[in-house]
This record gives C-alpha cells, sequence and structure tokens, in this order.
C-alpha cells in the first residue's frame, strides 16, 4: 500500500514569519501520517522556521533543491549534508524551473540522487515534458528518458522509498492542468520504466505524484487515478486553507 503525499512547493515565495504563520494555522488539521502524508517544501532560507514551527506535527520538511558535494568551493549552494542535520526529511531534484533556469543536468539530477540518499533523506524526483515535445509524439519516451537518467545506479529499495513527480511543464503555473487521463497515463508508464528497470515489487512501492495547476478544485479527480499516489503543488500550496482543502482531499 503506497501512502498518499500532498507536497507544497513554495517557489521562492514566503519569509519565516510567514512560514510560522503558516505552520500554526495548518498544523493542528493535518491528517494523520498513515492516511495521507503532508510536506511543506520551502525555500533554504525558512527551513529553520519551518522546522521548528513544524516540530511534533503531521508536517514533514523539504528542501526544494540541494548541491551533490557536501560541502567545499561551492559558493552559494546548499549541502545536503546539512539539510539532513537540521531535519529535512525530502528534497526536490530536477524541477523544471531548475532544469529550465539554471541548466540542471540529468547528469546532476542522478548526483544529487545519491548525495540525498547518502545523508539519509530522500528526493522527490521531477520530470515532465514541454509542449512542444508533447506534440511531436514524444512525451512518454523522454520522461522515460529522464527516469532512466536520473536513478542510474540506484538501488532497488533507494528506488521503492523515493518519489517520482510528473510535471509537465506547460501545465505548471498555467492553470492549464493535464487531465486526470492524460496524467494516469504518464503516471503508469512511469511506473512500468521502473518495473523494466527493476521489478515489480518496486514499481508498486516507488510513489508517484502528479504536478501543474493543481487545486482544491481538481485534486480528488486527479488522485482517484490508480497510479497517482499524491501532488506535488505550487499556487494553491501557499494558503493555509487551499494546503489544508488539498490535504484532505478525500474527506
Ligand atoms: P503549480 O506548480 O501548482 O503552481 O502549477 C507546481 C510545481 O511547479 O511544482
Amino acid at each position: 500500500m503506497r501512502t498518499p503525499i500532498i507536497a507544497g512547493n513554495w517557489k521562492l515565495h514566503m519569509n519565516p514569519t510567514e512560514t510560522v504563520e503558516f505552520v500554526k494555522a495548518v498544523k493542528d488539521q493535518l491528517p494523520q501520517n498513515s492516511e495521507v502524508e503532508t510536506l511543506i517544501c520551502a525555500p533554504a532560507v525558512d527551513l529553520p522556521a519551518l522546522l521548528d514551527s513544524a516540530k511534533g506535527s503531521q508536517l514533514h520538511v523539504g528542501a526544494e533543491n540541494c548541491y551533490f558535494e557536501d560541502e567545499g568551493a561551492f559558493t552559494g549552494e546548499t549541502s545536503p549534508k546539512v539539510l539532513h542535520e537540521m531535519g529535512v526529511d525530502y528534497v526536490i531534484i530536477g524541477h523544471s524551473e531548475r532544469r529550465g533556469y539554471f541548466h540542471e543536468t540529468d547528469e546532476d539530477i542522478n548526483k544529487k540522487a545519491h548525495a540525498i540518499f547518502k545523508n539519509g533523506m530522500k528526493p522527490i524526483i521531477c520530470c515532465g515534458e514541454s509542449l512542444e515535445t508533447r506534440e511531436a509524439g514524444n512525451a512518454e519516451s523522454f520522461v522515460e528518458d529522464q527516469i532512466k537518467a536520473a536513478l542510474k545506479n540506484l538501488t532497488a529499495d533507494q528506488v521503492a522509498s523515493l518519489v517520482i513527480a510528473y510535471e509537465p511543464i506547460w501545465a505548471i503555473g498555467t492553470g492549464k492542468t493535464a487531465t486526470a487521463d492524460q496524467a494516469q497515463e504518464m503516471c503508469a508508464a512511469i511506473r512500468q520504466t521502473v518495473a523494466d528497470l527493476y521489478d515489480e515489487t518496486t514499481a508498486e512501492n516507488v510513489r508517484i505524484q502528479y504536478g501543474g495547476s493543481v487545486k482544491p478544485a481538481n485534486v480528488k479527480e486527479i488522485m482517484a487515478k490508480k497510479d497517482i499516489d499524491g501532488g506535488l503543488i505550487g499556487g494553491a500550496a501557499l494558503k493555509p486553507d487551499s494546503f489544508l482543502a488539498l490535504a484532505h482531499y478525500n474527506d
């Protein structure tokens, strides 16, 4: 049984004061972890406030990125070792904004996945095609290649414990959601890719989220799909009421 995971990706929003206010508003109303796991991934500068205010609650904490080295002369980067020491559980890697604006490659993403596991955390590996790729009919093979590259040399146990987020670029922040059927189709293809690379058990255990304009109004339909185990949510995860509605999609 895969536990659904509803995750906020705050991107470059919120400051520490707003973070504390957000957590205060949601923390006593979250579902139990055994029903739905909830998670906020915040900018690095907000993580101390997020960790401190979420302590003792059901809310997990994630970073939005990290480097693949623990320390060294890498000005401006964030250490996975320190994220773990602080108490961070998850790290998003390979978001299309990082691939696009900051030129992250599949190879970087794979190195980051290894570094995150080495430091006792779990990666949320993002993948997803552009509109151009979809219209050319190459979406599935494009996403499969991203997944194969990101998972390179990870063990089956590691893959079974991580999260993959399918986020078609054309649906992010555009209000243009993939239909629940389109999302299901790709999430099933991703699970099949994991089965081909590893085995059926690993594929049955890996959790696959859909992301791209998920909101309270469409979350239920998306979450009803067989291969969709959660949402990675930007805009609709910035307000406590909206995040709570997403977390309680099944009530
Ligand atoms: P959105 O962002 O929900 O605002 O579309 C999703 C994401 O980029 O993770």
